[in-house]
């Protein structure tokens, strides 16, 4: 039973107003459904942001959750714990990473990249090597570092002075990081398809041209898979399919399934810079979070689940391709797996938030990118029914705002 004390008005109450939540309150959740406080029931084409990899109260989540929740909860970093050295031994063993370091959030995973970077150009070169690349419209999170290398300055002015030496170029364009990079710069910071900034995929050309070049100026290529990463693209981590290894790495999002936590992974030549003291974090490998994790992981470092991602890709591709044929909305479907964006065509301007509304009323929750993209992430684990069952649903909606 949901306490009908607590209401959505209280959140204008009593909540610091930085979020515009919708007016319905989700009480409980199984799978892609949702339910709210009325027990009216959504599908879930959100996944809580890219986050809720295997759908709400996954069982075996649950399970590797409550057994951790009656061993052990916290130790802090005075100690190590099994389930911490369990998952990085799953990333190890399954990525290109020689070493991790866990966190809590994308943003933490970001910053500790790019402290890391700075730290490796200051510790074996020249002292003005400290020029981070980064790109228009991604994002990397909201501490003043991350929001910084973010390409959105309207999230980050108004703050007093910020961090320095941050270039940002177009994404996807080779010559103008071509002409920008130079012996002074430590790292590019990308994402390898930008999600927050519009569902923008990246150019396999573009990644391999920024490999190319971090080796030529002895820059770190750090890439934030925060949003793409476990399983999401539909290969483990989208560098796989993009035939570039990077230095450095961020997960976060999927990586608990749906319980905080983040990981920078690298190799031991970067990693050995950051040595005892030089960073840290209370919660960062904290053992629940860590089981959880450690059983996520496994779930999804599988074949039938990563090959399903492309297949889910495809029947929403096939539905909005029919529902833009009849109602001539969207001017392109774009992304990977499970991570899509549906552009609103120039008369639906500024729409994103109607329709993701409209979808709401009709029990379907989606994202928006923008103002402009209606973005999908759903648990890579729905249902080909309840992807069919979600299109119907966004149909209304699209029929709603079209009227
Ligand atoms: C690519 C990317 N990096 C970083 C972040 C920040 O993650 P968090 O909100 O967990 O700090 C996000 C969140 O949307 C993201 O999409």
């Amino acid at each position: 039973m949901s306490n009908p004390a607590i209401t959505r008005a209280l959140f204008d109450q009593i909540m610091v107003p930085n979020y515009a939540p919708l007016a319905m309150i989700p009480v409980r959740g199984e799978g892609s459904r949702v339910w709210d406080q009325e027990n009216r029931e959504y599908i879930d084409l959100t996944g809580g942001i890219a986050v809720n990899a295997l759908g709400h109260a996954h069982p075996e989540l649950v399970t590797a959750l409550t057994e951790q929740a009656k061993k052990l909860w916290h130790v802090s970093n005075y100690y190590t714990n099994e389930p911490a050295l369990q998952l990085a031994q799953q990333i190890i063993d399954n990525t290109f990473a020689e070493k991790v370091f866990f966190a809590n959030s994308g943003a933490e995973a970001n910053e500790a990249a790019l402290k890391l970077a700075r730290r490796f150009a200051f510790d074996n070169y020249d002292k003005e090597k400290t020029e981070i690349i980064a790109f228009h419209h991604g994002f990397h999170g909201r501490t003043f570092f991350t929001v910084s290398a973010g390409g959105s300055t309207s999230y980050s002015n108004g703050f007093g002075p910020k961090p320095g030496d941050i270039t940002h170029l177009d994404y996807n364009d080779l010559s103008a990081l071509e002409n920008a990079m130079s012996d002074k710069t430590c790292a590019v910071l990308l994402e390898p398809l930008q999600g927050e900034g519009g569902v923008l995929p990246i150019d396999k050309s573009f990644a391999q041209g920024v490999r190319k070049l971090c080796d030529k100026y002895n820059a770190l290529m750090i890439l934030d898979e925060v949003q793409t990463g476990m399983g999401r693209t539909g290969s483990l981590f989208a560098y796989m399919a993009l035939g570039v290894i990077p230095d450095v790495l961020t997960s976060a999002k999927s990586l608990g399934a749906g319980f905080p936590i983040s990981a920078m992974l690298t190799l031991d030549k970067f990693a050995s810079c950051l040595t005892v003291g030089t960073h840290g974090t209370t919660f960062g490998g904290n053992p629940l979070a860590c089981a959880v994790a450690s059983k996520a992981f496994e779930l999804i470092n599988n074949e039938t689940l990563l090959n399903g991602v492309k297949e889910k890709e495809h029947l929403i591709r096939h539905a909005l391709e029919k529902i833009n044929q009849q109602y001539d909305v969207f001017k392109e479907v774009r992304g990977a797996g499970l991570l899509l964006g549906a552009v609103l065509n120039d008369q639906y301007q500024d729409r994103a938030k109607d329709l993701l509304l409209a979808s709401a009323d009709q029990g379907l929750l989606v994202l928006a990118a923008g103002a402009n993209v209606i973005r999908f992430a759903p648990a890579l684990n729905i249902s080909h029914q309840e992807i069919d069952q979600a299109m119907d649903k966004f149909k209304q909606a699209v029929k709603v705002l079209t009227k």
